[in-house]
């Protein structure tokens, strides 16, 4: 007997095989008893004629819970109006576990209900979807890179200091008298590690201690971060612009049945082609003062400040593409971020702000190379000096420009399924109100 799971039925057809899974729904009529067998590959159905199984096959298939595990074994036959385009005909079935009270039911249940089943709800069909396209994502972006000659070189979780601002940091107790705290961006290492190989990207976790509770703030995310030496804030750009194009192809190449699930309209992905518009920072705030002269924008925009979600929605609705907002003020800029010789307020960083109001889903940019600089930077910042010696190691050995960006996974994922919010887009969030499960 062969042992096949859904994704491959189309090999198998007319010849009998058995499929180890769970039941996701079960109907009957009359003579006929219709499970649904999902196996994480798939969903199928599965038809049992009273004539055709024993007596006892029937009782027990008859009234089996949701999510009871079993295996079926039956003859693979093509039919197109299935979903999937195949049925099972049942000739045999062994139930490990009969399911009684399976929580989730296909009536309606509200968000927190759902959250707090998470380990449960993953099993669903449209949450099923959203984590095989973030699996995809993951993977284009990982391939991405490897094919360009990056080298993975993972940066550490526990950290000494603070690369993103201090205003966010998740503190640990580590063995008593230092300080740890969970990494916000490998981005530190990341530049020494592209000053040992040229190119690498670092692909974890980050964790922000977010008090905001938004539709796109996790406290822990995952983000691939490439980091290039002999690289400037256009190269970050060509990069971030050919990443994205990359994903996109992937997911409509491979996804094609989620996105359906999803009921993502795929004119939206199949449009994010390399290049993309590059806005300057002054540039966007002009289109924002516009908008308010217009009365789209209720307040006016004054240059100098950062955007928030709803100037990036308006910003982005001007395009059809992800566009890439560089040049910000430095002052709402982390830093390390190298300034513009034309403009010492302005920091050479990018955004990539995402269309349909996802907003930004890349950071990025050139680092500065200045030795006194930096120093001076890490003064302003009240950072404590003696835990970025080792960062300021490498503008003495061998500085040279180089540039990086960050691009959160769970952004992209819920840009690409076109969904409200990024809780959906990881296995098991963790937010603000969530730790559980
Ligand atoms: O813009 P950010 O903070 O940039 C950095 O951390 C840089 N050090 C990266 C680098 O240059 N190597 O974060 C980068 C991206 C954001 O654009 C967003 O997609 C994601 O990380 N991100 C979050 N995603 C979910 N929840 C949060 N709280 C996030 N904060 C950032
Ligand atoms: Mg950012």
């Amino acid at each position: 007997m062969t042992t096949t799971t859904i994704n491959k039925l189309s090999f198998h057809v007319d010849e009998q095989v058995t499929l180890k899974g769970w039941l996701y729904n079960l109907r009957s009529s009359g003579k006929l008893l219709f499970p649904q067998l999902r196996d994480g590959t798939g969903i199928v159905q599965c038809v049992a004629f009273k004539k055709n199984i024993s007596e006892e096959l029937w009782d027990k298939l008859k009234n089996l819970g949701q999510e009871s595990s079993l295996t079926i074994t039956g003859k693979v036959r093509a039919d197109e109006r299935a979903p999937g385009g195949f049925e099972i005909d049942v000739t045999d079935a062994e139930v490990l576990q009969n399911v009684e009270g399976y929580p989730i039911t296909p009536k309606e249940h509200g968000t927190e209900f759902l959250m707090d089943n998470r380990h449960l709800w993953i099993r669903s069909r449209r949450q099923h979807a959203i984590l095989k396209v973030r699996h995809t994502i993951v993977r284009a972006a990982r391939n991405f890179l490897d094919d360009d000659g990056f080298i993975l070189a993972d940066t550490p979780i526990f950290t000494p200091n603070a690369c993103e601002g201090t205003t966010n940091l998740f503190e640990v107790d580590y063995f008593g008298d230092a300080k740890a705290y969970l990494t916000q961006s490998g981005q530190l290492y990341n530049e020494a590690t592209a000053m040992a190989f040229g190119k690498s990207y670092a692909f974890g976790p980050a964790f922000r201690a977010e008090k905001s509770k938004t539709r796109r703030h996790l406290t822990e995310f995952w983000m691939v971060e490439p980091e290039m030496a002999y690289a400037t804030l256009d190269d970050v750009m060509d990069v971030c612009e050919k990443l994205l194009s990359h994903i996109a192809v992937r997911v409509l190449e491979e996804r094609g049945e989620e996105l359906k699930v999803l009921e993502r309209d795929v004119a939206r992905l199949e449009s994010i082609v390399a290049p993309f518009p590059r806005v300057r920072y002054d540039d966007a705030v002009k289109i924002l003062q516009d908008g308010h002269a217009k009365g789209e924008i209720e307040n006016r925009f004054e240059w100098g400040g950062d955007f928030g979600a709803p100037d990036e929605a308006y910003i982005s609705e001007q395009f059809d593409k992800p566009v890439m907002v560089h040049r910000y003020p430095a002052a709402v800029k982390a830093f390390y971020m190298k300034r513009d010789e034309h403009d010492d307020r302005l920091a050479l960083g990018v955004d990539v702000l995402a269309p349909e109001g996802y907003g930004e889903i890349i950071g990025g940019g050139e680092r500065a190379t200045s030795l006194e600089f930096l120093e001076e930077q890490i003064e302003a910042h009240n950072l404590p000096r003696e835990e970025f010696e080792w960062y300021l190691d490498l503008r003495k050995y061998g500085s040279v420009p180089h540039s990086g960006f960050g691009m959160g996974i769970e952004r992209c994922t819920a840009w690409m399924c076109g969904i409200e919010h990024v809780r959906e887009t990881i296995p098991f969030p963790r937010m603000l109100y969530r730790l559980k499960p």
